[in-house]
């Protein structure tokens, strides 16, 4: 099999659900921007060259939906002889379609792919806008069909995660995006057009845009007496807060990927190579547990030890079920490699994007600190999860 490289891998800020910059930003116009940048960024690649653009979205449905992979591209000026596809995995889609897009490279298929993910939970809801449950089997299996927050308050419960434990986590995540922000470290970001709708004189309104650089979620002055204050969201009684769950985030980012001989054509130098990557299922009920079993089977594959992975992106859906993973697999003896710039608690968990979101932020970061292997995880709605092994290209 061919390698993969990854050649580029950018994001767009991470913005709060309603609340924060791109509440007025459709999907479309914040997924065509990191298209386009993404391949502006990548020297020498005329964009009639890709193969094909597959795009993670969770909630394909409304403004994100009609197969938003294609919209996309065409709105991002791609040709229209670039194709483009929609994947979903939930929470893993993003990575799932760099992942798809990678085996083209792999299998000799393609010589040059786009991966990447896009979700505006500002303008389809999680859950999707009419949710239809098969009403047959939910019947004695609701359990799959179960709020991401009571999945959340079943891991604590039922591994003995405490409120105290989870709330410092979520300070630490906090704490580590403020310090990365105000270092101006978050050098993956495209500063992105947010749109706003500007009253008039008149009182109508008209559309105009401005450049939005940062993740607008992180909270600096955030404490822990105050993470403890906050009530419990999803259950009377339970621990899971707005403070130590992910946040609900709009947001897209890009990857491409090519093969050696394009590398070679081209004279582009590659970040890194996909080197493996794997899923699980596990109980639905509980499915923040899936990283704790991705993750070592991840490892298996490649012949590594958790202590040879020099940088983690786990996904903080909450920081239960990330600190019931990390504790089961060891990774808290690595705590200085993980999410070293803060995780989704911080930065926001845009569902689609996400994988691509952890990609961009994971492979950047082994580029700046010359981490030979990264690794990135979360977990997945339904009960899985999903984990990939970057290397590093010297
Ligand atoms: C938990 C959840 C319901 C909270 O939603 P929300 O109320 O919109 O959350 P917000 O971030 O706006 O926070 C609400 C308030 O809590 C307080 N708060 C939140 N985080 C805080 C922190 N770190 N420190 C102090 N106060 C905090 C603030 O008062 C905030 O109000 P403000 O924004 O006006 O300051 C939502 O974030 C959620 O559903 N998260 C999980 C998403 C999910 O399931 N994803 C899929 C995973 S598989």
């Amino acid at each position: 099999m061919r390698d993969a490289y990854i050649v580029t891998s950018v994001r767009t800020p991470g913005c709060r659900r309603a609340k924060g910059a791109f509440k007025d930003t459709r999907p479309e116009e914040l997924l065509s921007f990191i298209l386009k940048s993404a391949v502006e960024k990548t020297e020498g690649l005329d964009p009639a060259m890709i193969d094909d653009v597959m795009i993670g979205c969770a909630f394909p449905e409304a403004e994100q939906g009609l197969n938003i992979g294609r919209i996309a591209g065409r709105i991002a000026g791609l040709p229209e002889t670039v194709g483009g596809a929609t994947v979903n995995r939930f929470c893993a889609s993003g990575l799932e379609a760099i992942v798809q897009s990678s085996m083209r490279i792999m299998t000799g298929w393609s010589d040059i792919a786009v991966g990447g993910g896009v979700e505006s939970m500002s303008f389809v809801p999680m859950g999707g806008n009419l949710p239809r449950p098969d009403a047959d089997y939910s019947r004695d299996h609701a359990d799959l069909y179960v709020s991401m927050g009571i999945t959340a308050e079943n891991v604590a419960f039922r591994y003995g995660v405490s409120r105290q434990d989870q709330d410092e986590f979520a300070y630490q995540s906090q704490m580590k995006a403020a310090k990365a922000l105000e270092g101006k470290l978050y050098k993956e970001i495209v500063p992105t057009p947010a749109v706003t709708f500007v009253q008039q004189a008149d009182g109508t309104y008209k559309k105009e845009t401005f450049l939005q650089d940062v993740d607008d979620g992180i909270r600096a002055d955030t404490t822990v007496d105050r993470l403890a204050k906050l009530p419990p969201v999803f259950r009377a009684g339970g621990s899971v807060t707005a403070g130590n769950a992910s946040q609900t985030t709009d947001g897209a980012a890009a990857t491409v990927i090519m093969s050696g001989d394009m590398i070679k054509k081209l004279g582009v130098t590659p970040l890194a190579k996909l080197r493996y990557y794997t899923t699980v299922g596990c109980r639905a009920d509980e499915m923040g547990v899936g990283p704790r079993y991705a993750i070592p089977k991840l490892l298996d594959m490649a012949g590594l030890a958790v202590g040879d992975i020099g940088l983690w992106e786990i996904n903080e859906a909450f920081a239960s079920q990330a600190l019931y993973c990390i504790r089961e697999l060891g990774i808290d003896k690595y705590m200085d490699r993980l999410n070293v710039y803060g995780g989704a608690i911080a930065l926001g968990h845009p569902l689609g994007c996400t994988g691509a979101k952890l990609c961009a932020q994971l492979v950047n970061r082994m580029k700046e600190r010359g981490v030979k292997y990264g690794v990135e995880s979360m977990c997945i709605g339904g009960g899985m999860g999903a984990a990939a092994l970057f290397e590093l290209c010297e």
